[in-house]
Formats: C-alpha cells, sequence, structure tokens
C-alpha cells in the first residue's frame, strides 16, 4: 500500500515535471506559455495572493508555469527590494533570473502579468532584456507615466514610511535615485528638467533624453499584445492616469492621453506602432488601486494568456527573432 503510493507520488511528479518543462504542444496543437508576474510595492513573493494567482492561472489556463519574479530569496528580502534599491540594478537581476530559467529559457515566449510598479519593471525588462521575449503583456494600475506625488504610507509600516522619508527630502539626489525605487519612477511635469537629468529609471525607460535607445522601441513593439489597466478611483497613484501613459497638468487637472504626447507622435517607443496595429489596449477597472477581483483576472487570463494557435508561431518572437534572442 506504502509503496503503491510513493510509486504514485513518483509518477505524478514525473509526470508534472515532464509536463512542466516545456511548454505544452498538446493535441489539437496549441502551446500553453509560461506567466511571469511582477508584483507591486509592499508586496512579496511567499504572499498567499501570489500563490492564489498561480494556481488560478493553471485553472483558467490548464498547464500554465507561473514564475513569480523575486529580488531575494525571502518574502522579507523580496518585501524591502520594492522600496529600497538601484532599479537599474534590480532588473539585471531579473534579466540574469529569467534567463537562466530552464522552463522560461526554453519557452518560445512567455506572457507578462504586472501588478502597479511591477508593470513598469516588466516593461523595463522587456526594453533591455527580453529573453525569454514576452509575447502579452498586461499591467494593472502601473506608473507608466510616473508619479507626481508619494503615496501616505500606513501608520507603523517602517520601511514604507523610511522610504517616504528619503523622498520628501531629496528625490533628485543620487542617493534617492540609487537607493529608493519610487523615486526611480518619480516624475512631476513641473519637474521635468531635473527630472531629465536625474531620473536612474523612468526618463531612459520611456526614451525621453535626446539620444534614444532604438533597441527599448524594438523590443516593445515586438509584443503581441500590450494592456494597460486604470483603475478607475485609484487616489494611491497620483496621478492615477499614469498607468494609461497619460500626463496630467496637476494645476488644471488636463489629462493629456497618450496619443496626444511627444512619446507616442514621434514614436520613441513603438507605442504608437502598437496602437497602429490594434495591439495597444486601453482598460479600466472599478475601484480603488489594485482592488482585483478575481472575475476581472479570470477574464484577463483567458484573453491574454490562454494557449497560442500553433498557426500563431510566426507571432511568437523566438520564432521570427534576429540572431542574438
Ligand atoms: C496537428 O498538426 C498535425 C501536423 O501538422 C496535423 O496532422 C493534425 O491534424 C493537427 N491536429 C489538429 C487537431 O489540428
Ligand atoms: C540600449 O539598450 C540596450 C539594452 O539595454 C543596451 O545594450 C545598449 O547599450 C543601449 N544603447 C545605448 C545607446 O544606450
Ligand atoms: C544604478 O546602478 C547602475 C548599475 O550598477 C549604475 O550604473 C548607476 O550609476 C546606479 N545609479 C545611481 C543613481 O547610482
Ligand atoms: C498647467 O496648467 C497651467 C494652467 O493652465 C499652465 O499655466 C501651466 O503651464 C501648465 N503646466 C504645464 C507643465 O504644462
Ligand atoms: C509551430 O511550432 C511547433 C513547435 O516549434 C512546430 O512543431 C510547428 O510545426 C509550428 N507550426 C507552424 C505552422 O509553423
Amino acid at each position: 500500500m506504502q509503496i503503491i503510493t510513493i510509486l504514485a507520488t513518483l509518477a505524478a511528479v514525473a509526470l508534472s515535471a515532464a509536463v512542466n518543462s516545456r511548454p505544452i504542444l498538446d493535441d489539437d496543437n496549441t502551446t500553453q506559455l509560461p506567466l511571469i508576474i511582477w508584483h507591486g510595492l509592499g508586496d512579496d513573493f511567499e504572499r498567499d495572493g501570489m500563490k492564489e494567482l498561480a494556481f488560478l492561472a493553471d485553472t483558467v489556463n490548464p498547464g500554465t508555469h507561473v514564475h513569480i519574479i523575486r529580488l531575494a530569496d525571502t518574502g522579507n528580502g523580496d518585501r524591502q527590494a520594492t522600496f529600497f534599491g538601484n532599479v537599474t540594478e534590480q532588473i539585471e537581476l531579473v534579466c540574469e533570473q529569467l534567463a537562466a530559467d530552464p522552463i522560461l529559457s526554453s519557452a518560445p515566449a512567455v506572457n507578462a502579468l504586472g501588478f502597479s510598479q511591477g508593470g513598469q519593471f516588466l516593461r523595463g525588462y522587456i526594453e533591455r532584456c527580453n529573453n525569454p521575449p514576452v509575447r502579452n503583456l498586461v499591467t494593472f494600475g502601473s506608473q507608466h507615466n510616473g508619479i507626481s506625488e508619494f503615496q501616505s504610507c500606513s501608520i507603523g509600516d517602517w520601511l514604507c514610511n523610511g522610504a517616504e522619508a528619503l523622498l520628501r527630502s531629496g528625490r533628485w539626489t543620487n542617493f534617492a535615485q540609487s537607493h529608493v525605487v519610487p523615486a526611480q519612477y518619480f516624475r512631476d511635469p513641473t519637474e521635468l528638467d531635473a527630472y531629465l537629468e536625474n531620473s536612474n529609471f523612468l526618463a531612459d525607460i520611456n526614451n525621453e533624453r535626446k539620444v534614444k535607445n532604438a533597441t527599448y522601441k524594438k523590443h516593445l513593439q515586438s509584443l503581441n499584445l500590450f494592456a494597460m489597466y486604470i483603475f478607475d478611483e485609484d487616489t494611491v497613484t497620483i496621478p492615477k492616469e499614469s498607468a494609461l501613459f497619460a500626463e496630467v497638468n496637476a494645476t488644471d487637472g488636463t489629462v493629456t492621453p497618450l496619443q496626444e504626447r511627444r512619446i507616442y507622435k514621434e514614436d520613441w517607443l513603438g507605442l504608437k506602432k502598437l496602437d497602429d496595429q490594434g495591439k495597444l489596449h486601453f482598460k479600466s477597472a472599478p475601484g480603488q488601486h489594485m482592488q482585483l477581483t478575481k472575475k476581472l483576472l479570470k477574464k484577463t487570463l483567458k484573453e491574454y494568456f490562454g494557449p497560442v494557435q500553433d498557426e500563431d508561431n510566426a507571432s511568437l518572437p523566438r520564432l521570427v527573432a534576429q540572431p542574438g534572442y
């Protein structure tokens, strides 16, 4: 009896290993790509919510291998890294982590889901590395055009309060730009010069400086779909319209949508090209920042991260990629 149980367990392990070691090409000729998830500020890879999400992904799209991006081996360390660190180095670490993962690196492509700041960091991963290449990217409440105010922390959250104190005292200092994560995507339109000069992350990744990086554009416009969600009642991200890459004038409240901005019109990032091809989706969700319902998550998983038909192979980046991918 005991032996049978052990054998059955071993068989199950072997089976799941075989199933998970490659993207599945099943009988109906579809491939289920892995899903990478980058969580937001104050969260960590060990949270129950992350595990539930991984489970949900596999329920909606059976065979989905889920990888939760982590910046440390422990939940505490991972949470701390959402507040403190040099984002350039964090993205380099993630590039190494994903490229070294046997399952992800042998997949033709991966899908990507970013929550809050994890969304713009995934975009950074795509622009700078994209190996393994991302097929569909979905971001929820991300700060694609930065924040112009820092969030208020809850009382007793010393990590958050510590980061905020550092921010208030000198957001453009070299210290803040290399150590405090939200400072690296701070962008106030009334302080544009200081931003362009000092921003360690966002000004670079948004190709806002004089010299544009052609690789960033090439990688981003290789996406099959890029969907951005804004939370209608978001009071955490200021301004909330940053989630859709829009710019807000804090004095008179004018919102300039992405399509009316130079970053789009001059296509610094390939967003216009994606939009022209119907690959850029502007979406909204009801409620406060990151108040995601299971229903919306399921819908997103189905809509963006489902199995890929074989005929779609041509749109899997790695199969049409230039040498070097
Ligand atoms: C899957 O592909 C093979 C080889 O191209 C083909 O013979 C088979 O009919 C396909 N199966 C389905 C269900 O489309
Ligand atoms: C552009 O970005 C790529 C990828 O990060 C990098 O290898 C390259 O050096 C950058 N080019 C310039 C001109 O900064
Ligand atoms: C962040 O790290 C990168 C890579 O190590 C380094 O080149 C850069 O100077 C750092 N940024 C700041 C603001 O110190
Ligand atoms: C914001 O709006 C005010 C009032 O309309 C205007 O004076 C100011 O120039 C605008 N700021 C920016 C950065 O466009
Ligand atoms: C799609 O990719 C699979 C796996 O690489 C391959 O077996 C299949 O022939 C490809 N289908 C097409 C239509 O190119």
